[in-house]
């Protein structure tokens, strides 16, 4: 008999500060920088996001987003046999932010590591989870996203800089006989690095290299809507299902232009499609638990629906996770 991994239990976290557009084009303004709320809601359909406090780092982020999943899915963090944090912001180059999150929970002894997709990577995180609950060495697994962009973008650069926001979002999966995750698909290509990156590295005691977000947002662009389209196909046909059979599209909340672009190509109406880059902006691999955790909580996903979750970040990297909730 089949093992799938079953979703128990969905939960978020958003920073208390919250800055609309207005907000963040007055500050931007401060520093002679130019840019008006109508060109991000018109190029990007994001009206505002939340930034992390100096004194947070993406393991606090990630802790309040486990608590509540955990809270949701009626479990205690002593149940957990393991524990992934997708993220390209961790609090330190090392340990990861996955074993900070297990000893903030209060617990100890279940594997725990990161993960680095950069905005695909909750869907490489959940693929690894559903393995090892697929091979049978799991049964609980937690899994995050969590993500602080502010500290790695220049705010100079208008063309990122109002782009990104910060978060956290969680899963907790179980090992169920009941259909869960019915099928995965991830892919990267590393010939892409230079078009959406953070190029700066600690060395010998100083960081060598600009270490602020670049991105070349028309390519990254052309390939997203691309690639969208046949990640969700292959996870389709390996699932023997049509974009008919699908409740829910769940992409990475980057630009709402390539979400309505992939959402087209998929023969699914707007309604169809969890958006929350308009409130959230960007939060990279924090994106889609966030999107999932507010439709799960405001009623709109209900027990037994199918779902396509599907992100695409820097690297390249892309891939999809097709469920039912
Ligand atoms: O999470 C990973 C995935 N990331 C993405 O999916 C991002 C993908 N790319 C995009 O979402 C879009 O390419 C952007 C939102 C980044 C840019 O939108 P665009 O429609 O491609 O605009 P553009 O880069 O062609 O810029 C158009 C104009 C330029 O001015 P000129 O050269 O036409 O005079 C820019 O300088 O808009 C200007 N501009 C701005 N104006 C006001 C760029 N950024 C801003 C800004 N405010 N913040």
């Amino acid at each position: 008999m089949r093992i799938y991994s079953r979703i128990l239990g969905t939960g978020s976290y958003l920073p208390e500060k919250r800055l609309t557009n207005a907000d963040l084009a007055a500050e931007l303004a401060q520093q002679g920088v130019e840019t008006s709320d109508d060109w991000i809601v018109e190029r990007t359909g994001i009206r505002a996001r939340h930034f992390a406090a100096d004194t947070q780092g993406s393991s606090d982020l990630a802790t309040e987003a486990a608590r509540k999943a955990l809270t949701a899915a009626g479990i205690s963090a002593d149940e957990l046999d393991l524990i992934i944090v997708a993220t390209s912001t961790p609090d330190m180059v090392f340990p990861s932010v996955a074993t900070m999150v297990q000893h903030k929970l209060g617990t100890a002894g279940c594997p725990a590591f990161d993960v680095q997709a950069v905005c695909s990577g909750f869907i490489y995180a959940l693929t690894i989870a559903d393995s090892m609950i697929q091979s049978g060495s799991v049964k609980r697994a937690l899994v995050i996203g969590s993500e602080i962009f502010s500290r790695i973008l220049d705010f100079k650069d208008r063309t990122t800089c109002v782009l990104f926001g910060d978060g956290a979002g969680a899963v907790i999966l179980e090992a169920s006989d009941q259909p869960g995750i019915l099928a995965t698909d991830l892919h990267a290509d590393g010939k892409y690095k230079d078009i959406l990156c953070v190029p700066g590295h600690v060395n010998r005691g100083g960081i060598l290299g600009d270490p602020v977000l670049k991105m070349d947002g028309q390519a990254v662009f052309k390939l997203a809507v691309g690639v969208l389209e046949e990640t969700a196909r292959a996870s389709l046909a390996k699932a023997n299902m049509t974009d008919a059979d699908i409740d829910w599209l769940i992409p990475h909340q980057a630009n709402i232009r390539i979400m309505q672009s992939t959402a087209k190509k998929l023969k699914m109406t707007a309604d169809k499609v969890v958006v929350t880059v308009d409130q959230h902006g960007n939060t990279s691999a924090a994106s889609i638990p966030l999107a999932l955790d507010t439709a799960v909580r405001d009623g709109r996903i209900q027990r037994g629906q199918t779902l396509m979750l599907e992100g695409v970040g820097g690297g390249f990297t892309w891939g999809s996770v097709l469920l039912r909730y």
